[in-house]
This record gives C-alpha cells, sequence and structure tokens, in this order.
C-alpha cells in the first residue's frame, strides 16, 4: 500500500481542517491536483507567458520549449513517440476531432460498419453515431456480460471485414472493468479496420502502452490523472497521422496558405489549430511527472487493494446492490450500487453531508445504466490518494443513509 498520508500532502486541497476531513470518491469525474501541477501551470502564467511556436524572442522560445517538452512527458507516459501525440482540450475534443478528421480523409463510406460498446462513454458514443448518420453506415455495439465484462463471443461475430472501426472504451466509468485493450485492437487489425481507445479512465490509473496494445489511436484527458481541466491528449499512429487530414483549420496548422489551395504543417502541429492550452499542456506534463514519481504499477497495485477492500466491506451492508464488477483484479476502482428504499442522488447528497464526495446519474453512459434497469446508480471511484480509512468513512455514511430511508 501507498503511504497516502505522505501523499495527501502533495493536494492542497487535502490540507487545513476541511481538507483532512475530506473523503474524496469522485475520482471517475475528476482527480485532485498536487502541488507540483498548480505551480507549473503559475510559473508559466508569471514568469515566462508567451505564445508558442510563433516569437523569436526568448520568452517565446522558453514557452515552446516548455510546451514541447510537455508533450514529449505525456507521449512518453504512454510509450508513444514524442511527433505521435496531439493536444487537446479534452477526451471529448479528441473524439470529436479524430473522428471529423476521418470522414475528412474519405475512410467512411455508405454501408461501412462501426463496432463499439454496450460500455461507452457519450464522448465516443455520440460522435459515433452522428458520423454513422452523416454518412449512412452502421453502428453495432458489443454487449455485456453479467458480470459487467465485454462479451467477446459476440464481439467475435460483429467484428468482420465490413467493420472499418473498431472504438471502444478501455474502462468503464460506470462498472469498472478494465476491457481486454490489446484483444479488441488485434480483432480490429485482423479485418483491416481501425482501432480506437477511450482511455481516460486508464491512462495514469493502470499501466498504458500504446505500442504494447497495438491500437491506432487512443484518447484520454489531463484531469482525470492529477493534470489541469480542459486538456487532453490523441495519440495515433505515426503514418496514420501523416496520411489524416485534419479536422480543424486555422493558424499555426500550415505551411503554406495560397489563394484557393493550403497544405499543412507536418503532425503533430497539423492538428493543433489554433493558440493551444498552453498551461494545461505544460501543466499535464507536470503531471505526468509526479504520477511516474509515485509509480504507475504501485497506483495501479495500491487502487486494486483500495477496491478490493471496499468490495467486501461494502458487501456486507445489507441492501446494497452492485452495479459494477465485483472482481477487484479487474476492476479499475469504480463502484457502482443502489441503497434499497434509497434514490441514488439522494444517497449522494447525503454521503455529502458527511464530507464524502461521490457522483449519482447516469454518469454520461445512458444506454449502459439503462442496460442494467435502473436510469441512475451511486458511484464511488477511488486514486491512489484514498485510504482504507477513507473506505470506513463512506460505510459509516451509507449507514447514516439507511438510517434516513429506514
Ligand atoms: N466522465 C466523467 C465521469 O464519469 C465526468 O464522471
Amino acid at each position: 500500500m501507498l503511504n497516502t498520508e505522505n501523499i495527501k500532502k502533495d493536494f492542497p486541497i487535502f490540507s487545513g481542517d476541511d481538507g483532512k476531513k475530506l473523503v474524496y470518491l469522485d475520482n471517475s469525474a475528476t482527480s485532485q491536483t498536487p502541488e507540483s501541477v498548480i505551480e507549473a501551470e503559475m510559473e508559466y502564467y508569471k514568469t515566462y507567458r508567451a505564445n508558442v511556436s510563433r516569437g523569436l524572442y526568448p520568452l517565446s522560445e522558453k514557452a515552446t520549449k516548455e510546451y514541447e517538452d510537455a508533450r514529449a512527458k505525456v507521449a512518453k507516459f504512454i510509450g508513444a513517440d514524442t511527433r505521435e501525440l496531439i493536444f487537446t482540450a479534452s477526451a471529448t475534443a479528441s473524439s470529436n476531432m479524430l473522428i471529423y478528421a476521418m470522414e475528412n480523409s474519405d475512410v467512411f463510406h455508405e454501408g461501412d460498419e462501426i463496432i463499439t460498446t454496450l460500455m461507452e462513454h457519450h464522448s465516443m458514443l455520440v460522435p459515433l453515431q452522428e458520423v454513422a448518420r452523416r454518412k449512412k453506415m452502421i453502428l453495432h455495439s458489443i454487449p455485456m456480460t453479467e458480470s459487467f465484462e465485454l462479451d467477446f463471443s459476440e464481439a467475435e461475430k460483429l467484428i468482420t471485414t465490413k467493420t472499418k472501426l473498431v472504438a471502444f472504451v478501455g474502462v468503464s466509468n460506470v462498472v469498472g472493468t478494465i476491457n481486454d485493450m490489446k484483444r479488441l485492437s488485434e480483432m480490429a487489425k485482423k479485418v483491416g479496420a481501425y482501432s480506437v481507445i477511450d482511455a481516460t479512465q486508464a491512462v495514469g490509473h493502470i499501466p498504458v502502452n500504446v505500442k504494447t496494445l497495438g491500437c491506432d489511436f487512443l484518447f484520454f484527458s489531463g484531469h482525470k490523472m492529477c493534470g489541469p481541466t480542459g486538456i487532453g491528449a490523441l495519440y495515433g499512429r505515426a503514418e496514420l497521422l501523416k496520411k489524416l487530414n485534419p479536422g480543424f483549420f486555422g493558424g499555426g496548422m500550415v505551411d503554406q496558405v495560397v489563394c484557393g489551395e493550403t497544405s499543412f504543417a507536418p503532425a503533430p502541429a497539423k492538428f493543433e489549430a489554433g493558440t493551444p492550452n498552453i498551461a494545461g499542456a505544460i501543466g499535464f506534463g507536470a503531471a505526468c511527472d509526479y504520477l511516474e514519481k509515485i509509480g504507475i504499477q504501485e497506483i495501479e497495485n495500491h487502487i486494486q487493494e483500495i477496491t478490493e477492500y471496499a468490495i467486501e466491506k461494502l458487501s456486507e451492508v445489507a441492501g446494497l446492490k452492485f452495479y459494477s464488477n465485483i472482481d477487484a483484479k479487474k476492476n479499475v476502482g469504480v463502484i457502482s450500487f443502489l441503497i434499497e428504499g434509497a434514490h441514488p442522488h439522494d444517497t449522494s447528497e447525503i454521503l455529502g453531508r458527511h464530507g464524502i464526495a461521490s457522483r449519482a446519474g447516469h454518469h454520461c453512459a445512458q444506454p449502459l445504466v439503462k442496460s442494467m434497469d435502473v436510469y441512475a446508480v451511486t458511484r464511488v471511484s477511488f486514486y491512489f490518494y484514498n485510504s482504507k480509512e477513507d473506505i470506513d468513512k463512506l460505510i459509516l455514511g451509507i449507514m447514516e443513509v439507511k438510517k434516513m430511508f429506514a
């Protein structure tokens, strides 16, 4: 187990009387920010704020260097080459831009099939639905088994030579399951389809290496892994990024602009139109440094131990039903549940009154939640700064909820 008492000292939010009492179990919504990330962002604003890749004066050169160093750090964190890492505004911005860039590169044709999963977050699902409608393509979903895992026997049937794209979530933000990303990427490759992984809940929580996974594209956001909000990343295999037309257009992504025709800069600049979130990218790089210092394998092990403990304790609560994978080894630290007789929003609100942050709702994954015959669940999600003591406080909070609704 990691020493959470020491780790919490790195996070300003856990300091002071209120901070010490905070039981933060809403990490799937967003994680907390260590001082080093806040400082990295502040340093940019305070000491070398300038635009990047444009100015020839020292301040701008320094900003450009820090921005590009951050790219190298984030790329290295997922085993990518620096030129394969595009900074975006968020995971959602990544998926939308990628789908639009593919459409703009004439990848999709009427009658093509796209395979996704029932576990998708709306950030992947809705852009896929939209492009399928625009291009008259067929969208299929891999269903989920009763143990909250993807049904690979169905996936085998669905992924065929008609498949153009296999787009799937690496880790579910509702049921917590860590999907077999390598296997799905291989299945896509075998039929000549592209693979896209939404790794938003995976990167920074479990080891993720794009080369080992063998995927074509992968995206994630900074704020789920101790980085700032408003910054995300899109990985694409170098040869694919070279061929792909951009999705957004403007300054900073061109080579030559003449009347009627524009040639584009090489990737990743080709995909970064306009002034980027410079401070956010620098903070994102600092978050990678911080997580590397803790150790990604240590983080995964810690989350697994906390999850195991939470599942054990929650199983003892009468009238609590799980809506998540209760095999801790297959769960990234996300537990959704309902308490008999209590509305999930009431549960979450009462937990909040006891200083416990959780989330209730459909978690931007309506088809998944509806498939479990409910419209909302309460969710707790863990990170490496959570302790067994946090879980004990959660159980006490749940007992209060039960008392109120008895
Ligand atoms: N996608 C985020 C969540 O799961 C916001 O809560």
